[in-house]
């Protein structure tokens, strides 16, 4: 078949003198995508992976390589693999059968957009498929809208965000598992033949378990800097989907929200929009597909992504409940006196008729409590002022507790069936608000711009969300709309974020929940940063961290120095090490500065001093994962690097402790090789120096034959934070 290729808007598609097959090239710096759709027959996806051109079009059929498997099956008609799509239309048929109508070409602010608009051969419903290459990064999403035509309501049983047929090889599957407080733990895994189902159903904290995002390898296990590999993750923050179909002809994964017990009724002429689920693919392994998400989340999925995140004290391990203006005050100076630019007043401010002194009251009522904090919120912010620090503050605001005023004055605004008892959440007496109820939406809007109102003073805002959902029965929705309690949720809690956003740009704000159960491209649009896990013991924040680094960068990831013996895990770690595993994310503590010695707030001190230097380093740099803490090496290493490759920082942490282990000299990959580099220890320990300290390398051979650091390494809990700086 001889193929002529033109160009549009930066898009190669190519017309078959045939007349039948059109395809459409959409590409990245370093990937393609390539999709043939023509009038009156099936879209079908044909390639996606390292970058072609529009010459290699015609090879890539030549070659057997095109897949050509529909781009978004549906039920009822063809039989074989799993569909993305089923519907009951107004008749009670259960098949559909899309071809494509037409397809649109254009840019929008932030991509190159193709859209492929599909309609069912009988039935008045419309699919618009889109595919958006996002500009000067390597990313292209895709999501559905599904069109309702006719004059009747229907139902949607299934609708995932995508379908990707994936060539089968030796695949492996990446992913992260977890529970509250040991987050984000990775698993790897071959794939065989059948299926394998990655999925969340707590309602509201979609990354307490295991993560809408995974990687899928192409060519064998896969490595941090060699090697084919997708990475895909579900922007969405409610009950999601992946699933993994493994046959030895082909994978097939379909992502999307989590359809169990969320059937929508579609009324006519309603759209309803699918998630985005954003993809890479990588020829320089699992390194290449987080450079690709964390340049992408910089430049368009954190809310003011690329501007410094501050240096904060958070109250929580050190005061729990116990706020007080004394206490705060205290803590304040502490932080200041050792370089914090921030602190935040965590849980246990609020409540007047039922004051939060626990978690079991007062959730909802957004009233200072007088009697811990007599002279308000005011008086904080005051003496934030003098300490020349920013003042923030922690909200649960969808969320009350059956101990309330909140709940005594609107019970129609909890989620819950009046015919059974409610059940209850955290400390057995919290409940979660509807969020469907756009007059619930308009109060927990109103939570945060009534303070921002009275103290616009207030520069953070720690967002954090206790409680899955139960008593899943809507006041609000109508009958025949029940089903949509999980999606509707996740809608309400967008649009209350959107408009706080617009109001609020430059608010600070963190999403928690439960710790990092809020880690999802679904929410991060609204917030800075999140935080990582409540678990802030440092030997464990290795292995959570190293995970969460997979998909999501680093100034967004809250890592605390907490105390010396860990809240969670009992365990007794070095200050040292406490800062150089949180150095590597947004520096933080979490801690009562006043257990700390003198010699212990001055290295404190230094090591905040050092991190403002490392800051962009870390925050926006270029991230190469060196030696797994999953590997079992006895280390682990990470390193940022700068785009220009002048300057980089590099992590080691000793993790077990074995006498005559076996450790691995360091590589350190993704430095300039015909650059000569100094290295300098960022943290040293009283007088003690990284024997790597002051000494200069070339980056040839720092990349090739690395460094010896067994020797920084004897000690139990040892570690290293280096800064490498290019020599001229
Ligand atoms: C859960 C969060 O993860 C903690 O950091 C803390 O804010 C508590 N909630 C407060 O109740």
């Amino acid at each position: 078949m001889i193929k002529k290729y033109l160009v549009l808007y930066g898009f190669a598609f190519s017309i078959s003198l045939s007349g039948f097959a059109k395809d459409y090239l959409l590409s990245t710096n370093k990937t393609s995508l390539l999709i043939s759709a023509s009038e009156g027959k099936k879209s079908l996806f044909q390639y996606y992976g390292g970058k072609v051109t529009e010459d290699d079009i015609k090879g890539i059929y030549e070659a057997g390589t095109a897949l050509n498997v529909e781009t978004y099956p549906t039920f009822g008609v063809t039989p074989g693999i799993e569909k993305a799509l089923s519907v009951v239309h107004a008749d009670g048929t259960l098949s559909t059968d899309l071809v494509v109508d037409k397809v649109n070409q254009y840019q929008s602010e932030d991509g190159n957009i193709l859209e492929i608009v599909m309609k069912d051969r009988v039935y008045p419903l419309k699919i618009k498929q889109f595919y958006k290459a996002y500009k000067e990064t390597d990313i292209i999403s895709t999501w559905v809208e599904i069109l309702n035509t006719g004059s009747k309501p229907i139902h949607l049983h299934k609708f995932s965000s995508a379908f990707l047929p994936v060539k089968r090889g030796e695949n492996w599957l990446t992913h992260f598992h977890g529970g509250w407080a040991a987050e984000s733990m990775l698993e790897e895994e071959k794939l065989t033949n059948g299926q394998k189902i990655i999925a969340n159903t707590d309602g509201t904290r979609n990354t307490q378990t295991d993560y809408p995002s995974v990687m899928l390898s192409v060519d064998g296990r896969p490595q941090e800097e060699t090697g084919h590999v997708i990475g895909v993750s579900l922007a969405w923050s409610g009950n999601y989907i992946i699933k993994i179909i493994a046959n030895n002809m082909m994978i097939n994964l379909l992502a999307g929200i989590l359809e169990d017990n969320s059937q929508y009724l579609l009324e006519s002429d309603e759209t309803f929009t699918t998630p985005e689920l954003a993809m890479t693919c990588s020829l320089e392994g699992k390194g290449g597909v987080s450079r690709a998400f964390h340049r992408w989340a910089l430049k368009y999925k954190l809310h003011n992504g690329y501007k410094e995140r501050d240096v904060l004290l958070n109250s929580w391990e050190g005061v729990y409940f116990n706020v007080s203006q004394s206490e705060m005050n205290k803590m304040m100076r502490e932080i200041s006196s050792m370089g914090g630019e921030l602190f935040v007043m965590d849980d246990g401010w609020f409540g007047d008729k039922y004051p939060r002194n626990s978690a079991a009251s007062g959730l909802g009522d957004w009233t200072v409590n007088k009697n811990k904090l007599p002279m308000g919120i005011e008086g904080l912010v005051d003496y934030a002022k003098k300490q020349k620090i920013k003042f923030g503050i922690w909200i649960e605001p969808e969320m009350a507790n059956i101990k309330s005023e909140l709940f005594e004055k609107y019970p129609d605004w909890i989620l819950k069936d009046d015919n059974r008892p409610l059940t209850a959440g955290r400390s057995k007496t919290q409940v979660v608000l509807d969020l469907s109820n756009p007059e619930v939406q308009d109060f927990v809007f109103g939570v945060v711009d009534d303070l921002m109102k009275k103290y616009p003073e207030i520069a953070y805002i720690k967002w954090d969300a206790n409680c899955g959902i139960m008593n899943y029965a809507s006041q609000y929705l109508p009958s025949d709309k029940q089903s949509h309690i999980y999606i509707e949720y996740h809608k309400g809690l967008v649009n209350v974020l959107k408009r706080i956003r617009e109001k609020y740009p430059e608010l600070v704000m963190q999403a928690c929940a439960s710790g990092g159960g809020r880690m999802n491209y679904g929410l991060l649009p609204y917030f800075e940063e999140f935080w990582t896990s409540d678990n802030t013991d440092a030997l464990q924040r290795v292995y959570m961290q190293w995970s969460v680094s997979n998909f999501l960068p680093a100034a967004a990831m809250a890592a605390h120095v907490s105390a010396e013996k860990n809240h969670n895990t009992g365990r007794v770690t070095p200050l040292k090490y406490r800062f150089d595993v949180a150095m590597s994310g947004r520096l933080g503590m979490e801690i009562q500065p006043s257990d700390m010695s003198v010699e212990e707030k001055e290295f404190a001190k230094c090591a905040i001093e050092s991190y403002k230097k490392i800051r962009p380093i870390v925050q926006f740099g270029d991230l190469y994962r060196l030696v797994s803490p999953y590997d079992n090496k006895g280390i682990a290493s990470l390193m940022y690097v700068t785009p220009d490759k002048d300057k980089a920082v590099a992590f080691v942490y000793k993790i077990h402790h074995l006498r005559r282990a076996i450790i691995p000299d360091v590589r350190f990959y993704g430095l300039d090789k015909n650059k000569k580099y100094r290295i300098t220890d960022l943290t040293p320990d009283g007088e003690k120096r990284s024997l790597l300290d002051g000494k200069i390398f070339s980056g040839n051979q720092l990349m090739t034959s690395g460094v010896s650091i067994i020797k920084d390494m004897k000690e139990e809990y040892s570690s290293l934070a280096l800064i490498l700086e290019e020599i001229k």
